[in-house]
């Protein structure tokens, strides 16, 4: 038989099945889209519901050319830290609270204040941001005692995914770290942050390593997905731990950056290391007993995604960036703030702002289109510089990978900004790839997540930062630099002229 791999990434924008074979080759894959639901400013929702609904379907189109029982095993990976909370029955509670929801900052401020955020961080890594999890649950205690009241099991996305396969609550400890609610160091959740925050204990399920068994399909799961009764499940990882593995960033010296709809820096540390105040993500890796350190801007491709929608919904990204190629490097002084959804990385805040400043009568679509390119790459270089000012200076390699990265013009942006050589790799179906690797491990393929990564994926193009350009970027993200700051005051005073429809 030739052993098959599954994995299945439940994203914000659809869920994806993908089948490779023992030799890491794609055999198949298929995503479902799934709606975003923003029924309020700030808030960002989704129905568990569908998501099972998207991986039946992605499930079933890749059976068509693939046997079920070809399958050694499934690995399950997804957007992280989104609430979900199940009644005693396992029955949904609410929408999904996801994890680009900021309706939290207040819930932060008070486990701020409960714990105190030196400790906080000191436990869990990381300091309290509205994307996680826990100042989620907080809020629905604060705003719905009555589901408060019922729920009885806290899960991630994928992991209800997990829940509705197996039957078994459980989660892997990549996406367990993300929930600010874990002990970074232990592995596993933490009794002090729980005690302070009162959330019961018994509310959590059993955490695993990325290739670990969680379960195994039931005949119910058979039935509805076509997938064969007793497939195992492995816990898999949360989508930037998965995708890590997808992209072979597993050892320190390994950057990955993902240019998706978010932009992230992902580097693998082989001990918990921290940045001390909190400004940069410290989580659990998908790979057994390593850790990594990472940044997140919401606004990445988004930007570009946002900016081609509002301004030219009729014009092609391939002509747009192609015009932006032809303006100088610094658009003519043209400088563009990438924070559309409020941001992250290094500045934790919903109410930062997306802006343009510099511009005169001179600038053209082409100048816009530039300085967005630029400026996510500046929003790229503040998480790059956080991650080598805690240490983590020998850099060997820079992986990018995402939609954004399929541009030339915006790699050769982001390796003159970042003053690094850029590679990409010949796996694109990021997380689910990583998935899949993972689920191989379990199933024997490979012995471990090194061998995995060594045997399957390759170095593509290479990009090299160009000189000119350097100091010129260098000197523009001084400024760049300078913008939040100088803003920061008056983009909250605009949020609130947002009206709620
Ligand atoms: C990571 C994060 C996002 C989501 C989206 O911290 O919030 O990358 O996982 O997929």
């Amino acid at each position: 038989m030739t052993k098959k791999l599954l994995g299945i990434d439940v994203s914000t924008t659809g869920v994806k099945a993908l089948v490779i074979d023992g030799d890491g080759a794609i055999v198949d894959s298929y995503t479902t889209p799934l709606q975003l639901s923003n029924p309020k400013p700030l808030w960002s929702e989704q129905q568990p519901g569908d998501w099972w609904a998207a991986a039946v379907n992605s499930i079933q189109h890749v059976l068509r050319e693939t046997n079920a029982g070809d399958i050694a095993a499934i690995g399950l990976t997804g957007q992280m830290h989104g609430l979900v909370l199940l009644d005693d029955d396992g029955a949904v509670l609410r929408p999904a609270i996801l994890w680009n929801d900021q309706r939290c900052a207040t819930e932060c401020d008070d486990i701020r204040r409960r714990l105190g955020k030196e400790r906080l961080i000191q436990i869990s890594g990381n300091d309290a941001l509205t994307g996680f999890t826990a100042p989620k649950i907080l809020w629905v205690r604060d705003h719905e005692p009555e589901v408060y009241g019922r729920a009885r099991h806290v899960l991630l996305p994928k992991d209800y995914l997990r829940y509705k396969l197996t039957h078994e609550y459980a989660m892997d400890k990549a996406d367990g770290s993300g929930t600010l609610l874990f002990d970074l160091e232990r592995r596993d959740w933490s009794n002090d942050v729980l005690e302070s925050l009162e959330i019961p204990a018994g509310w959590l399920p059993p955490t695993f390593e990325g290739p670990e068994i969680t379960g195994r399909v039931t005949n119910k799961a058979a039935q509805a997905t076509g997938l064969q009764v007793g497939t195992p499940v492995v816990a898999g990882g949360g989508d930037q731990a998965a995708g890590a593995v997808g992209v072979g960033a597993i050892r320190p010296g390994v950057l990955a950056v993902t240019m998706g709809t978010s932009g992230v820096v992902f580097a693998a540390t082989e001990t918990p290391l921290i940045e001390s105040q909190g400004r940069l993500h410290a989580f659990c890796h998908a790979v057994p007993e390593r850790w990594h350190l990472m940044g997140v801007m919401l606004s990445a491709a988004g930007s570009l995604q946002w900016y081609r929608d509002a301004l030219y919904p009729n014009v092609s990204f391939e002509e747009l960036v192609s015009e932006a190629g032809r303006v100088p490097a610094g658009s003519d002084g043209l400088l563009f703030l990438p924070y559309l959804c409020g941001e992250r990385t290094p500045h934790p805040d919903p109410l930062a702002r997306g802006s343009w400043v510099g511009l005169t009568t001179r600038h053209t679509r082409a100048h816009l289109t530039r300085s967005v390119l630029e400026g996510v790459a500046f929003g790229l270089k503040d998480i790059f510089a956080l991650i080598q000012s805690v240490g983590l200076k020998e850099i060997d390699q820079v992986r990018v990978s995402g939609g954004g990265a399929k541009s030339e013009l915006w790699r050769q942006i982001l390796a003159d900004v970042l003053e690094s050589e850029l590679v990409t790799v010949n796996t694109t179906e990021g997380a689910a790839y990583g998935a899949a690797l993972l689920a191989g491990v379990n199933a024997g393929v490979w012995p471990d997540v090194d061998t995995a990564c060594s045997q399957t994926i390759r170095v593509g193009d290479r990009v090299s930062p160009d000189d000119t350009n350097v100091r010129r970027y260098a000197e523009l993200y001084r400024h760049y630099q300078s913008l939040y700051p100088a803003l920061r005051q008056v983009s909250h005073a605009l949020s609130a002229f947002e009206s709620d429809s």
